[in-house]
């Protein structure tokens, strides 16, 4: 094993408790200090609704809510942050691009690498009457654009497809895909919840025309952010809101106001969140995106290589750390992936994601359906010696199941 890089310029939580934590692709762990810190800031100092009364409290928390949003547009790259639409979550904003957008008798393509938050939608559009072509992919989850191409109809409204697999970090050709896209004049629309934040990006550039991202992954802010960008050539008033109420504007309408961001996003918004999503987003600005995509494709290597050494370990997906963001899985010859969850975590502390990662399409391509893999995932506060510690505790389950084996 090659000698341990230097630790990151970055303090860890005093209070926070000891654990290894590879999970960071459900959701980032710890937040960087100043997250929690703006996020108390916001209920004790300001604490009112933002963009609903003229006191100056209500101007404040308006004023909160529009610089995460123009954090999160100079992030992503896009030009107007009117053009940020705030909600929930990723699954939130695919959901409101999907079902605002299709309609029965038109026709969509996916791909055999996505998450449920894109396939569950898409199964009730097709219910519905929507025509749904699934492009396979390879077993390792690599997608040939040209599949795409030739999966194309006459009716085909949008493509819809994931920027980088939940389940083993593989980094899809979007580029290639959002060219046949244009050529085709079609929408499409790109679930980044796992990619915002974790590379360089450049929506008005990039060739989606919707992009969906969570607040709570690698934008470091907190649960219950995140939002949808929407590009030029979506055709605004064909697009169906998912919810319908107060704005804080046109209150003399009772119709919903069709100008942008206040046609999405009815009802108060999650200031106090949003609060933290702009701290999180003015963190890893200061860091540099590029700076922990560095760090993290070296780990990444590092696991990797490790993994691919130990007898019994299959690791899934392309097993290239360039190719992919730092979610890695796999599965250990004899050994339910449940009970490797278990025993990393109760012998060595170390948190991971088993079974099917809510992303049972991938598992059907990667070969893992139905007992799914063990995934872990780094982020920005993760150090080579946890990743050293995380593959002899892989290597001593593994050398268990194998001694099992030749025992039976
Ligand atoms: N989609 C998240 C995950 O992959 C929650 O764990």
């Amino acid at each position: 094993m090659k000698p341990e890089m230097p630790s990151p310029m970055i303090h860890f939580h005093k209070r926070a408790p000891r654990v290894i934590y590879l999970d960071n692709a459900a959701t980032s762990r710890p937040k960087p200090p100043e997250v929690p810190a703006a996020m108390a800031r916001f209920l004790e100092e300001v604490g009112a609704n933002p963009g609903r009364s003229g006191h100056r409290l209500s101007i404040e928390a308006a004023r909160v809510v529009y610089r995460a949003r123009e954090a999160v547009a100079e992030l992503l790259g896009v030009a107007d942050p009117l053009r940020v639409i705030f909600c929930a979550n990723a699954t939130y904003a695919l959901n409101l691009a999907l079902r605002g957008l299709v309609r029965p008798g038109r026709h969509v393509v996916t791909t055999g690498m996505e998450h449920n938050s894109v396939m569950r939608p898409l199964r009730a559009l097709e219910a519905a009457g929507t025509g749904l072509t699934v492009v396979d992919c390879s077993a390792q989850g690599v997608l040939d654009p040209a599949a795409v191409e030739r999966a194309l109809r006459p009716e085909t409204i949008m493509i819809v497809m994931t920027h980088a697999s939940n389940v083993v970090g593989t980094l899809m050709p979007v580029k290639e895909v959002a060219e046949i896209a244009r050529a085709h004049g079609l929408l499409l629309l790109v679930d980044a919840a796992q990619s915002a934040g974790a590379l360089p990006m450049d929506f008005e550039s990039s060739g989606a025309d919707l992009l969906a991202f969570t607040g709570h992954k690698a934008l470091y802010g907190p649960t219950g952010t995140g939002g949808l960008l929407i590009g030029r050539r979506v055709d605004l008033a064909g697009f169906e809101p998912l919810t319908r109420g107060g704005t804080g504007s046109d209150s003399d309408a009772e119709l919903q106001p069709e100008f942008l961001p206040d046609k999405f996003e009815s009802g108060t918004m999650n200031a106090v969140g949003l609060a933290g999503l702009e701290a999180g987003v003015r963190w890893l600005r200061e860091q540099g995106v590029e700076e922990i995509r560095s760090r993290e494709h070296r780990l990444t290597a590092r696991l990797l290589e490790g993994l691919s050494e130990i007898r019994g370990v299959g690791v899934k997906g392309t097993g290239d750390a360039s190719k992919q963001l730092p979610v890695v899985s796999f599965t250990i010859a004899g050994l339910d992936p449940g009970e490797i969850g278990l025993r990393l975590d109760n012998e060595f502390g170390i948190a991971a994601r088993v079974g099917l990662h809510c992303s049972p399409a991938t598992h059907q391509t990667l070969g893992t359906f139905p007992t799914g893999a063990v995934r872990l995932s780094l982020g920005a506060f993760n150090s080579a010696s946890e990743v050293d510690h995380t593959l002899r505790a892989v290597q001593e389950l593994a050398r268990d199941a194998d001694n099992g084996a030749c025992r039976t």
